[in-house]
């Protein structure tokens, strides 16, 4: 058998669609542009490929894009000054500090200083706790857009046997508070979890988010289940024509033997990545849309 393919870039493109519809009839009716600051602190360079794909495609759905790159020597009080600032200024509704920071500084301490209404990641500590007693929040992108191809794929997700392998605050937890509010029965595996292959054996869904190059087997996997694939691992690739070091991005499962035994499988990339950012921009329309009544 061979795995369906999760479409993650073509679902992503007819997110981006509808927000922006709603971004140009937002403007239309009630003259209101939403807008996304980020803020980036340092030069990491994969965090600044991040940022600028998150600007672009903010422009592109007609929402107002502001970036704000600081030094990575930044103190915390500056950093804390910018997002105050942000915080009052009417015309952004969305605000996304991109993780991770430079060691000196308290993430915690940082995120928890933005507005929760405009905290489009999620990460807030009230966002944090309304998403764990099932009432209206901020969903971290990442998880929210696993969530949409899941719920896509099967309708719904009620008495389904779920694993989420890894515990990060960005995505394992989340994801199994989501999985949990759909009536799943959920499984959080981590680095300690005795038998991980048994316990990922059992599962109709597994969310492999643990940043481990094609760490999951196919041989893991229950046949027909369906794999939602968040790892975005750069590996070596050989030599290229003029002899320099080639890479290519695989995820957390291995896809070639994965594909023989799943039902449907996200691929990486193009699966789970594209939708992150659509969700993000989906999240900034919402906080707008709540301000703005
Ligand atoms: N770094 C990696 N993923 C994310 C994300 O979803 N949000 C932020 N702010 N930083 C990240």
């Amino acid at each position: 058998m061979t795995a369906t393919r999760i479409d993650g870039k073509a679902f992503a493109a007819t997110v981006r669609e509808k927000v922006a519809v709603h971004v140009a009839n937002l403007k239309a009716e009630h003259g209101i542009t939403p807008g996304l600051a980020v803020v980036l602190v340092g030069e990491d360079p994969a965090s600044q490929v991040y940022v600028r794909s998150k600007g672009k495609q903010t422009q592109e759905v007609g929402m107002k894009s502001v970036e704000h790159k600081l030094d990575a020597a930044t103190s915390e009080a500056d950093l804390l000054a910018l997002i105050d600032k942000l915080n009052r200024d009417e015309t952004i509704h969305g605000i996304l500090v991109q993780l991770p920071l430079p060691k000196h500084l308290n993430e915690d301490l940082v995120i928890n200083a933005i507005d929760p209404a405009k905290d489009v990641d999620g990460f807030h500590i009230s966002n944090v706790g309304l998403l764990g007693t099932g009432q209206k929040s901020m969903v971290p992108c990442t998880p929210l857009g696993c969530l949409m191809m899941l719920r896509d794929h099967h309708g719904s997700l009620s008495g389904m046997d779920a694993v989420v392998i890894g515990r990060s605050n960005i995505v394992g937890k989340p994801m199994a508070q989501l999985l949990l509010g759909d009536s799943c029965t959920v499984t959080i595996a981590h680095s300690r979890t005795k038998d991980l292959p048994d316990v990922v054996r059992r599962a109709d869904i597994v969310v492999a988010a643990v940043g481990r190059a094609e760490m999951v087997p196919g041989s893991w996997i229950k046949p027909g289940a369906t794999v939602i694939d968040v790892g975005i691992n750069r590996v070596d690739a050989g030599l290229k024509d003029d002899g320099s070091p080639k890479t290519r991005l695989v995820g957390d499962v291995d896809f070639a033997s994965a594909c023989e035994i799943a039902g449907a499988i996200t691929p990486v990339p193009g699966g789970v990545g594209p939708m992150t950012i659509a969700c993000l921009l989906a999240n900034t329309l919402t906080a707008c849309c709540r301000v703005n009544g």
